[in-house]
C-alpha cells in the first residue's frame, strides 16, 4: 500500500491569454465561478481528499493569489463586528490548509512549472490540479485516483472520452483497459492532430505523479509549442514504470475558454443554495424568450 498523497501542486502561471482583456492586470485563477476564485475549486476538491499542503506556481500579476489564501485581519475583525458569522466561517474554511508559492520566472510550459515544485515535494508522490479544469464538487474523481494510486504504487493520470474534433487541445494516450475505467498507458502525446492522435481519451487536468518525474522533467528538451511538456515526460517515465489512466465520466467544465467559463458559472450557479432558486427562474425566463425569438423567424 502506498503512503497516500499529502501535496498538492497548482501550476498558476499562465498568461490567461484567453481571458484578455480580463487578465491583463489580474491572474486567469482568480476569475470568479459565482461567489469563488476558479482556483478556489481545486483547492477544495483537494482539502475533501485531505490534502493540507499547497504549493501553487505563479508568475508576475499573480500576488492577489496569495492574498486570497491569506488571513486578512482587518476583514476579519470587521465581519465579527457587524456579526456576519457566515461570512467569517466562509472566508476562513481554508485558513487550516498551508500554502507555498514559487515562481516561475517565465512561462516556459506545465513541465516547467511542475519541475520548480520539486524541492517542495522531494521524494514524495503528489498531486497536480490544473485549475481551469474544474470537476463538479459532487464528483469524487481525484478521490478515486489516490485510491489507486494507493493500489498499484503507480501514477494515475485522468482521462476523458473527447469528441474527435476537440483532440488537439489535449495530451492524449494510447494503450488498453485494465479493469472498469482504468487504463494501462503505453503512450502519450501532447496535442496531436486527428490524425496523430491514438484514441479518444484525452488528459484532464488531475494527475496524482511520483517523484521520479522530477529527474525526468530536469533534463528534458522543449516539446510541443516549444514548451516543456509535462506529457513529455511523463512518456519518458513510461520507459522506468508502468503509468495508469482513469476514465473519469463525471462532469468537468473547462473553464479555459470562455464558452465552458460561462457553462461552469450556470451550473454551478445552478447547485448554489443561496442564487438556485432564483437564478433557475431567471433561466427560464430567457429560454422562453429565446424560444419565441426562434418561433418568430420566417
Ligand atoms: C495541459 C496539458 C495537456 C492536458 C490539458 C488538460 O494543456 O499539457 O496534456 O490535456 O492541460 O487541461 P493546456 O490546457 O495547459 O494547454
Amino acid at each position: 500500500m502506498g503512503n497516500g498523497v499529502k501535496k498538492a501542486i497548482l501550476p498558476a502561471a499562465g498568461l490567461g491569454t484567453r481571458f484578455l482583456p480580463a487578465t491583463k492586470a489580474s491572474p486567469k485563477e482568480m476569475l470568479p465561478i459565482v461567489d469563488k476564485p476558479m482556483i478556489q475549486y481545486a483547492v477544495e476538491e483537494a482539502e475533501r481528499c485531505g490534502i493540507k499542503e499547497f504549493v501553487v506556481i505563479t508568475g508576475r500579476h499573480k500576488r492577489s493569489i496569495e492574498d486570497h489564501f491569506d488571513t486578512i485581519f482587518e476583514l476579519e475583525e470587521n465581519l465579527k463586528q457587524k456579526g456576519k458569522e457566515n461570512l467569517l466561517r466562509e472566508i476562513n474554511s481554508l485558513s487550516h490548509l498551508n500554502f507555498a508559492y514559487i515562481r516561475q520566472g517565465r512561462a516556459l510550459g506545465l513541465g516547467h512549472a511542475i519541475l520548480q515544485a520539486m524541492p517542495f515535494v522531494k521524494d514524495e508522490p503528489f498531486a497536480v490540479l490544473l485549475s481551469d479544469d474544474i470537476i463538479d464538487p459532487d464528483e469524487s474523481l481525484l478521490q478515486e485516483m489516490i485510491g489507486l494510486y494507493n493500489r498499484f504504487e503507480a501514477p494515475v493520470i485522468a482521462l476523458e472520452e473527447v469528441p474527435e474534433e476537440e483532440i488537439h487541445r489535449y495530451g492524449v494516450v494510447a494503450g488498453e483497459w485494465e479493469d472498469g475505467d482504468i487504463f494501462r498507458i503505453t503512450d502519450l502525446i501532447e496535442k496531436p492532430s486527428r490524425e496523430e492522435a491514438p484514441s479518444n481519451l484525452a488528459i484532464i487536468g488531475r494527475y496524482v505523479l511520483t517523484p521520479d518525474i522530477f529527474k525526468i522533467l530536469d533534463g528534458m528538451e522543449p516539446g510541443r509549442g516549444g514548451e516543456y511538456q509535462l506529457t513529455d515526460a511523463l512518456k519518458g517515465l513510461l520507459k522506468k514504470r508502468t503509468l495508469y489512466g482513469f476514465r473519469f465520466r463525471g462532469r468537468r467544465y473547462d473553464a479555459g475558454d470562455k464558452f465552458g467559463f460561462l457553462k461552469a458559472t450556470v451550473s454551478l450557479a445552478l447547485k448554489n443554495s443561496g442564487i438556485s432558486d432564483a437564478f433557475g427562474q431567471y433561466l427560464t425566463e430567457i429560454v422562453e424568450e429565446l424560444r419565441k425569438d426562434v418561433a418568430r423567424q420566417p
